[in-house]
């Protein structure tokens, strides 16, 4: 017992300046599932940075899912949760009998983070704060516009960042559904890639800033990351981050019918209303050009939806006499 006295009071010392920005309070989630090779991967390498983390994601795939909001009215129902993770009949939300701080939520993503905020991160951070919120990463790239609403990845963040909680979303170019239990361990295994670079990521926010007396993104602000393929054998394994915006080579689906079974099908098309500059800095690359290289695209988004005044000015104008108005306030 003595022994241990002298060990506290040297790490104690020992502590580097920014060491209260060192260690967060993380809200892990995703849209994959929380039995997802990628979410435990990252569960595992935010831990081992020495940050307090709480997983609670999707009892089963939600993908597509963008912001719907739903709960459950039910207990788990067949076929049970992801990869054989939850037994049907379960609670609709739980945690791993060998770890607490593993929680699967039987909802869409963005319900999902939600009742992290309110339901589970009390019993686990007390009164502190959630200082930062990771959804993902994916399985799958979701770049652009068009996939900023319709990913549950990013949907979770969005919602997060609309409760007033700083939040990232992380989307992998690797698209393959797989189980943690499927995890190599190996180093180049894409979700330990993927999961090392949320680490790497997550450093560079907290660098030198003190969340007990800073925000780690200002209020109404998320970022999104688009990290490129990679996996067994890629020569991929070390993509750079790279300052990038959502539009520009961004893709939303265009619709034509299939004449031998005249079902639609869709197909992608860079669509000039998708590619737009009306926010942000024109300069930077779009983030689908840059994770199509080896290259980790870095995404800084708002939630407010407003078109800039100078835009929505001379609509607003045009509209007076609809308003009542004889001129614009
Ligand atoms: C994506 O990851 C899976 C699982 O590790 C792997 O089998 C596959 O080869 C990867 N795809 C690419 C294009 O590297």
């Amino acid at each position: 017992m003595l022994a241990i006295v002298p060990v506290i009071l040297f790490s104690a010392l020992s502590l580097p300046a920014y060491s209260k920005s060192s260690s967060l309070n993380i809200l892990l989630t995703n849209d994959d599932s929380w039995a997802s090779a990628n979410i435990r991967a990252t569960y595992s390498a935010l831990k081992a940075d020495g940050h307090n983390v709480l997983l609670v994601a999707p009892a089963v795939q939600q993908s597509g899912r963008g912001g719907t909001f739903v709960l459950p009215t039910t207990n788990i129902t067949p076929p049970g949760g992801e990869f054989g993770s939850i037994p049907v009949g379960a609670p609709y939300f739980g945690h791993d009998k060998n770890d607490q701080n593993l929680w699967y939520f039987n909802g869409t993503p963005a319900a999902s983070a939600v009742f992290g905020i309110d339901i589970i991160a009390p019993m686990h951070f007390g009164s502190k704060p959630i200082d930062l919120v990771v959804s993902g990463p994916n399985e799958g790239g979701n770049n652009g516009p068009f996939l900023y609403t319709l990913s549950g990845t990013i949907g979770a963040s969005y919602a997060s960042v609309e409760r007033g909680i700083p939040a990232i979303a992380i989307s992998a170019g690797n698209g393959t559904h797989r189980s943690f239990t499927t995890n190599t361990g190996a180093k180049d295994d894409p979700a330990n890639i993927a999961a090392q670079l949320v680490a790497s990521f997550v450093a560079a926010l907290a660098r030198g800033i003190d969340t007990t007396k800073t925000r780690l993104l200002p209020l109404g602000v998320g970022i999104g990351i688009n990290m490129p393929v990679f996996g067994p054998g890629n020569s991929c394994v070390a993509p750079p981050f790279i300052s990038t915006r959502m539009t520009g080579g961004a893709t939303i689906d265009k619709i034509s019918i299939d004449p031998t079974t005249g079902f639609p099908v869709s197909t992608d098309l860079v669509a000039n209303g998708l590619n737009v500059l009306l926010n942000g800095n024109t300069r930077l690359p779009g983030e689908t050009i840059i994770s199509a290289e080896c290259k980790t695209a870095v995404s800084v988004y708002s939630v407010d939806y407003d078109a800039p005044s100078a835009v929505a000015d001379p609509i607003q104008k045009h509209l007076a006499s609809l308003f009542g108005k004889t001129k614009l306030d």
